[in-house]
């Protein structure tokens, strides 16, 4: 079923949590002349006072979706809200983020990275938290300085997509390309769309989603208005074309067709770092594009996952409160191991969490 908005929360420059949308941004790329290609330069303000890093090694695990799923708690709850406007429905089989969901569905197409899912069972709803893999872990600490300036590019050039939101009946400005030194990269700053969802009938999901932006103008409402934003090396061959179909691709669609997302707008850019074209992808063109990868499997294997850790969940010994399962996938293998843990080491329920919910 195609996701709804159930909510959102902001995340400001020291990683607060706002229940609104005060770091929601405007899709408002720079003014450029006719005809003229761009000239983003993906590299202002690296190594500058300029680029906030968020701190990878803190660990939010599912945190930030656990408080807004506590202020939200009774419009889970049917019989709580006499008015009925602002109820959500019965409490979800899973909650978890929408990255986790991205993950296990690209996993029939992924031959490389492998992933590790915390799963743990409160009342009857699932909660699911990635764990990162040691080897994701040992290339995050070694990352090389090219990898580092690569990922901050499309952290820049969100920056120079987005204006700040603009108050109602307030057109967004555009930033002047050349003029645009001021702009401060934080990659602590989120906003995230709440969805709810439903899988073939039978899973019913609650998830996080962070958006990058939205359409200036509110002619459709919430998930139709977003836009996600990316960066992509500019073809120079027919292969690095159908490659970019093959995997990339994939990615992309099943990450924006989660979230309801329609438009994807891709800065083009060179080896450098620059930025010189805009090209806007449809999510739901994407699977058309290939041979490599299609929909109908994502979905499919998504869809038997989630079945799978709901029967893990049902046994005795199952995953609890105070108990955790985990679910990894081992991409040189190709295999997917479920095992239910003796240590708390996993847990990601906090204690403030179970307080309110027991
Ligand atoms: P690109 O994807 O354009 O390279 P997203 O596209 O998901 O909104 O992510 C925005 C940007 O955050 C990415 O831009 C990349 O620069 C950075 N990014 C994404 N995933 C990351 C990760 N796992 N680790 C570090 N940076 C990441
Ligand atoms: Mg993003
Ligand atoms: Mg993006």
């Amino acid at each position: 079923r195609k996701p709804t908005e159930v909510g959102r929360f902001s995340l400001d420059g020291n990683r607060k949590f706002h229940h609104d949308r005060s770091e929601m941004t405007c899709f408002c790329p720079p003014v450029r002349e006719k005809a003229l290609l761009y000239n983003l330069d993906l590299n202002d303000g690296y190594n500058s006072n300029r680029y906030i890093k968020r701190d990878e090694n803190v660990k939010e695990k599912l945190d930030h979706m656990l408080h807004w799923f506590l202020l939200n708690k009774n419009r889970f709850d049917v019989k709580n809200d006499e008015k009925g406007e602002n109820v959500i429905g019965s409490s979800p089989d899973f909650l978890l983020w929408r990255g986790h969901l991205t993950k296990m569905m690209c996993t029939p197409f992924e031959k490389r990275e492998g992933w590790k899912m915390a799963i743990q069972k409160l009342n009857n709803t699932i909660y699911i938290s990635e764990v990162e893999t040691e080897e994701s872990r040992l290339r995050r600490l070694n990352r090389t300085d090219r990898e580092s300036l690569m990922t901050y590019w499309g952290t820049r050039f969100e920056g120079y997509m987005t204006g700040n939101f603009p108050k109602p009946g307030h057109a967004p400005k555009p930033m002047d390309q050349t003029s645009s030194k001021e702009t401060i990269t934080n990659t602590n700053r989120a906003f995230c769309s709440v969805l709810r969802s439903r899988l073939h009938g039978r899973h019913s999901l609650v998830y996080g989603a962070e958006v990058d932006c939205c359409h200036p103008v509110d002619v459709v409402t919430p998930p139709d208005s977003y836009i996600e934003l990316k960066t992509s090396r500019i073809f120079t061959s027919p292969r690095q074309e159908t490659n970019f179909y093959k995997f990339k691709a994939l990615k992309w669609w099943a990450q924006s067709f989660l979230a309801g997302v329609p438009q994807i707008t891709c800065g083009f850019r060179n080896d450098s770092g620059i930025v010189t074209e805009l090209c806007d992808f449809k999510t739901l063109d994407l699977p058309s594009k290939t041979y490599a990868w299609d929909a109908h499997t994502c979905l499919v294997f998504l869809d038997n996952i989630l079945q799978f850790v709901k029967e893990k969940c049902n046994g005795s010994n199952a995953p609890n409160w105070s108990k955790v399962g985990m679910l990894t996938y081992d991409a040189q293998k190709q295999v997917i191991i479920y095992d239910n843990l003796d240590s708390e080491e996993f847990c990601f329920l906090p204690d403030w969490f179970l307080k309110e919910m027991q």
